[in-house]
């Protein structure tokens, strides 16, 4: 028997969240456990217009507070059409970044705006995941691998190295503050061993 529950992936760009995220779900799927597969910006279609406005262009396109609104304004639509109505189904959320990414990249990378994002979150979203795994690695390697991908949305990828290492310590800090959801993986490892740990810790908190 299992239960329901709200699975999220952070970390660094590159650290391999979509391709974890995307294992995840096939290896629970093919155990016949019925998870739905979700990303942030987006997870649905009013969500994924946000997701151009705040991942394509000038990395100085939008403020740090504008950019607060408009990825809880994106996640509220994803919650209300997408995410709560699953798990009240009793399907299984995985969700490649949620509201930790936010306190992170819009708390932290222009000033310190922790306490806005979670003012926001509070009045506006409320739900925390039931379990998120940080997939930890070095920004450098996280970096290129992600460079390597050679798409348009890389607004805050521009915004370079520094910005990396400094969310990278970050998602640490956050896991040791909510250190009953949060699980730490090494990421710099090979796509299989990586997912066989995130397997593994996944069972045993749906069991
Ligand atoms: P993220 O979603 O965290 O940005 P991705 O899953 O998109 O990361 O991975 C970034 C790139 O690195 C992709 O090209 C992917 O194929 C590759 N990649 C993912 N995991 C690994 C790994 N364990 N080892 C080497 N390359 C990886
Ligand atoms: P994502 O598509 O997950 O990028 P990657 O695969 O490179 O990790 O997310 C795109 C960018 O959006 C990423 O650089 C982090 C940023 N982001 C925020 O700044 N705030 C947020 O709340 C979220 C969900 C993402």
């Amino acid at each position: 028997m299992t239960h329901a529950l709200f699975i999220t992936f952070e970390g660094i760009d590159g650290s391999g969240k979509s391709t974890q995220a995307r294992l995840l779900h096939d290896n629970l799927q093919s155990q016949g456990i019925d998870t739905v597969l979700t990303r942030e910006p987006g997870g649905s279609p009013g969500a994924e217009e946000i997701r151009r406005l705040v991942l394509e262009g000038d990395p100085e396109r939008w403020s740090a507070e504008t950019e607060i609104l408009l990825f809880t304004a994106a996640r509220r639509d994803h919650l209300e059409r997408l995410i709560e109505p699953s798990l009240a189904a009793g399907r299984t959320v995985i969700c490649d970044r949620f509201a930790d990414s936010t306190r992170m990249y819009q708390g932290l990378s222009r000033g310190n705006l922790r306490q806005k994002v979670d003012e926001l979150h509070r009045l506006m979203i409320r739900r925390e995941p039931d379990l998120t795994l940080l997939i930890d690695m070095d920004p450098e390697t996280g970096l290129s691998r992600a460079k390597g991908r050679q798409g348009h949305e890389e607004r805050f990828e521009d915004f370079g190295l520094g910005l990396q290492q400094r969310m990278r310590d970050g998602f640490l800090a956050l896991a040791a503050e909510f250190p009953e959801r949060f699980r730490i993986i090494d990421g710099d490892r090979s796509q299989e061993e990586v997912a066989a740990e995130v397997l593994s810790i996944s069972r045993k908190a749906l069991a």
